[in-house]
């Protein structure tokens, strides 16, 4: 059900999109392409997450999820919109649903953090997230079955 007829013509779910329109969506938006596998293991770990259809077509072309532990650590990921349908207000409306559960499901001061890739960081920026490398810096590595790490 949708929550919000804020922008016309989009309805924004709660819930993950199906895997296929996922992986469909980190690749058509530019995101670096995931398997199915990752994807079927990935989608419900989600502490929260939406999607938004294109109500006329009835495809997803907008998400977001947020991974935690429902305490006090929260971290955004996938936030992916679809090339034409960018600068609508998509981006915006799926974070700020995705922050909305943490105000309403968490206790005070959760940390909410993000890996902030460049087309997001003004989206970013705009709710509230700063760089905090003067504090600490965010760490990374590809972990493979062979015991090797390369960089992101
Ligand atoms: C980052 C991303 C999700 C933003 O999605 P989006 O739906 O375009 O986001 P919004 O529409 O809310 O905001 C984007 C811009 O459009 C503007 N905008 C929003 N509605 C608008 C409208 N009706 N008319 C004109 N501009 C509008 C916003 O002000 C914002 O401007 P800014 O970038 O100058 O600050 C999208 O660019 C994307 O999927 N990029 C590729 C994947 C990616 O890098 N994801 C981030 C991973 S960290």
């Amino acid at each position: 059900m949708a929550v919000d007829e804020a922008l016309e013509g989009y309805a924004l779910h709660p819930g993950t999109p199906t895997a296929t329109d996922y992986l469909r969506l980190r690749e058509d938006s530019g995101l670096t392409p995931r398997t199915q596998e990752q994807a079927v293991l990935a989608l419900p770990g989600s502490w929260a997450a939406c999607h938004v259809v294109d109500v006329a077509s009835g495809m997803t072309v907008g998400m977001g999820r947020l991974i935690g532990d429902g305490g006090w650590y929260f971290h955004v990921v996938d936030i992916a919109v679809l090339p034409a349908h960018q600068r609508r207000g998509i981006g915006n409306w799926v974070l700020s649903w995705l922050l909305d559960q943490v105000r309403e499901a968490a206790p005070p001061d959760a940390f909410v953090s993000l890996m902030a890739d460049p087309p997001g960081r003004r989206l970013y920026a705009r709710h509230g997230f700063t760089e905090r490398r003067d504090l600490s810096i965010g760490m990374a590595m590809w972990l493979h079955h062979d015991d090797s790490a390369t960089s992101p």
